[in-house]
């Protein structure tokens, strides 16, 4: 019998993108052109927003959302620990402080309570920060593709007189709603100054490199496009196609963040299948909550009926009471299945850089301590075939039957 080999993920590109790829090579046109206006404009209308501005990442669209937004220099934002390094680094590429935040034990979206207790130490001078200790902003993540409660956080922005800019990597296509009746809101539908997406090859619509920063303040959409390029009065296309002269004028030090066409020729025809490709994983991941469901070493994710999910991961959290090793020869066990797998994330304060520069300790964030070691992230993604699906399934539940604790010896750990 041939092994199956299923990877972490696997890009759904179709013959529509690379027809679309080749034809922006053909065109002539290779850097930012009719292909990026032409994503930016169908990429608003799909989440909703009146401004959106392609860039060559996320974490570039989050750098010029903060930037925009005014942060300076020895002001301080409020920062999951539960996310990838873009989140916090683009906070100190301007000078700036984050105050890392715990989060929830099942979402691991970021939590609210903590939020404000960290808000409240840093008033008391319970722990510091250099620069002014100003707090002016928040950047929640929206872990997985599912949404947190924009209604709380609406109310502890506006409570803290907080700028919001979403870390919306995961994000794509999502929604969230208060109870029903009330109405669906798109992410990027006004649920933050600034909604920042990835197109990053694993993210649930790709570019290979790419980001969306999406908003509905002219002038923010105006300052984040100027700095993508350099600062620069017009950008090249304008200054090109449009048959305008070659001056310029340079009004602000940007920097260097554009897509390029052919990288928006793939985005163009990965946005027209947004949907049917969060579906296809939609499905994997109610495979995976029928077949893994009544296991009892595992948590699965959570639903919400109140949540358009992204699924753009499917992170399980290991019952390490009842299980006889650790999570990380757990995915070693995987690895040995030939189950390709990740861990979305050490939090940011168990890093080098943040635990020696800000002191942070553990005790800081006990939840995201704790939840980190029992994290799993399962591969999810749209094209997932029949036999990868079942192979994940069984892998997951022979190695949860080898390593099951005794009933008795987990009572003892737990205790
Ligand atoms: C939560 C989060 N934010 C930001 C990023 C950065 O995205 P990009 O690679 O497009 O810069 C990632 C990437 O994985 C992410 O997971």
């Amino acid at each position: 019998m041939t092994q199956v080999n299923v990877p972490f993920f696997r890009p759904d590109v179709s013959e529509a993108e690379i027809g679309e790829v080749v034809a922006a090579l053909k065109s002539g046109w290779l850097t930012t052109g009719p292909r990026v206006k032409q994503f930016e404009e169908a990429f608003a209308a799909a989440v909703g927003a009146p401004y959106a501005v392609a860039v060559n990442s996320c974490t570039a669209a989050l750098h010029l959302a903060v930037e925009a937004l005014g942060l300076k220099a020895g002001q301080a934002v409020l920062v999951p620990t539960m996310t990838f390094a873009a989140t916090a680094e683009i906070v100190r590429y301007l000078g700036a402080y984050p105050v890392l935040v715990d989060c929830d034990p099942v979402t691991m979206n970021l939590d609210f309570g903590d939020a404000r207790r960290k808000l409240e130490a840093l008033r008391a001078g319970r722990f510091e920060i250099p620069g002014d200790s100003r707090v002016v902003g928040i950047l929640p993540v929206h872990v997985a593709g599912l949404m947190l409660d924009v209604g709380q956080l609406r109310e502890f922005a506006a409570e803290n007189d907080l700028w919001v800019v979403e870390d919306a990597a995961h994000a794509f296509p999502a929604a969230w709603r208060p109870t029903p009746p009330k109405a669906w809101e798109r992410c990027g539908e006004g649920t933050a100054a600034v909604t920042c997406f990835s197109f990053y090859a694993n993210k649930t619509i790709t570019t290979g490199e790419g980001g969306m920063a999406t908003t509905a303040d002219a002038d923010l959409a105006d300052r984040m496009r100027l700095m993508s390029l350099h600062g620069l009065s017009k950008d090249a296309w304008n200054r090109y196609s449009g048959g305008r002269s070659w001056d310029y004028r340079i009004i602000a030090p940007g920097y260097k963040y554009n897509m390029t066409d052919m990288a928006a020729a793939i985005g163009i025809h990965q946005l027209r299948r947004a949907e049917s490709m969060r579906l296809a994983r939609q499905n994997v991941a109610m495979r995976f909550f029928k077949a893994l469901g009544d296991v009892a070493e595992l948590d699965l994710p959570p639903q919400d009926e109140n949540r358009v999910h992204a699924w753009h991961l499917f992170p399980i959290r290991l019952r390490l009471d009842r299980l006889s090793v650790d999570r990380n020869t757990f995915i070693d066990g995987l690895k040995d299945a030939a189950v390709g797998c990740s861990v979305h994330w050490r939090p940011l304060h168990l890093h080098a850089y943040y635990e020696e520069t800000f002191r942070w300790r553990p005790e800081d964030f006990p939840v995201a301590t704790e939840v980190w070691e029992r994290l799993v992230s399962l591969p999810i993604f749209p094209d997932m075939r029949e036999e990868e699906i079942e192979h994940v399934v069984a892998s997951v539940k022979a190695l949860c039957l080898a390593h099951r604790r005794s009933p008795a010896r987990a009572l003892e750990v737990r205790s």
